[in-house]
């Protein structure tokens, strides 16, 4: 099988200084909202690929993925100096399992993430699996800085279609933000103020939890959700948490 296939930016956003929506037309493999694309770059003769999630839903084009600049990281440095035009290589066959295929059914669906741990949750929210499936969706989103609380107009006009089903919580941990909760998705869980501010269960018998972004946000988050009598889902053994590190 071909290993890449040439794809063409269309448009890269700059959110921040640090994070970015670079849109891409490229013709690979139909994807599962949730799942993720392999960007790559050549780089001194070599490839540099890491995987990016998709952010536009299986039926949108182009192609769009949210990404945070790492200081010296090889690829997203050179990925942020793309412009419209320029190439790039994906993988031709998207992957992973932070899907909804691979989530139990419940009453409630709970989607937490860190940072550009968001995106994901944005693919399948434009989806239409998750308002078929669960009486109400809550988008969780925690980052340091209320400027990185991105995407807002995808999220109020998921809000504005989907109406008392969707509700939406933000953290902002490193200042105070009016109408977002202030400090870590854990504690907020174990004190019951995340629960209290979407108005909606976090149970084992009643809610599915989808989660991304940080390793220890969803270490700590895990382990919060497990003192709640809630498990990792295995496709053998089911449970009530799926998760992505991204790192
Ligand atoms: C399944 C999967 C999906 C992913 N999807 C995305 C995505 O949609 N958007 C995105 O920005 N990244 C995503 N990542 C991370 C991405 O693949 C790269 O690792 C990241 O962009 C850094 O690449 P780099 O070459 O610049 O630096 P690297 O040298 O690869 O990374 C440097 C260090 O930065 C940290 N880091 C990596 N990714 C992040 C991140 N997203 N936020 C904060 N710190 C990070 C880690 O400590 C890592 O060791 C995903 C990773 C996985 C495994
Ligand atoms: N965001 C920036 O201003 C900035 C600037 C330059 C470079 N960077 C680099 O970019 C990368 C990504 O930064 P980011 O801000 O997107 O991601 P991040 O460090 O994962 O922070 C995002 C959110 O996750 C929270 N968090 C971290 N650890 C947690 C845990 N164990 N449990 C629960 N919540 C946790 C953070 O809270 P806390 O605030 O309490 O940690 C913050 O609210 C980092 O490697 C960083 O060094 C970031």
């Amino acid at each position: 099988m071909q290993k890449w296939v040439e794809g063409t930016v269309v448009n890269q956003k700059r959110w921040t200084q640090t994070l970015f929506t670079l849109q891409v037309e490229a013709d690979i493999a139909a994807f599962e909202a949730g799942q993720f694309a392999k960007l790559a770059l050549a780089v001194e003769g070599e490839m540099v690929a890491r995987p990016y999630s998709f952010v536009n839903a299986p039926k949108e084009r182009p192609h769009e993925f949210y990404y945070v600049t790492l200081p010296d990281g090889p690829l997203t440095r050179r990925l942020c100096k793309l412009e419209a035009g320029d190439a790039i290589y994906l993988a031709p066959r998207p992957a992973g399992f932070l899907a909804l295929s691979e989530v139990p059914d419940g009453e409630n669906l709970w989607l937490i993430s860190t940072g550009t741990g968001v995106g994901p949750f944005l693919s399948i929210l434009k989806s239409e699996a998750p308002w078929q499936r669960f009486r109400q969706v809550v988008l969780v989103h925690a980052v340091r800085h209320a400027e990185e609380l991105t995407y807002r107009d995808s999220i109020s006009r998921l809000l504005g279609e989907h109406g008392e089903q969707m509700r939406m919580v933000s953290f902002v941990s490193r200042e105070s933000k009016p109408g977002a909760l202030h400090g870590r998705i854990p504690l907020a869980i174990e004190e019951g103020r995340l629960e209290a501010a979407a108005g909606v269960a976090l149970s084992a018998k009643t809610s599915q939890v989808m989660i991304c972004g940080n390793p220890e946000m969803v270490t700590d988050t895990s382990a919060a959700l497990a003192r709640r009598g809630m498990k990792k889902h295995r496709r053998r053994e089911p449970g009530q948490i799926t998760v992505e590190n991204y790192w």
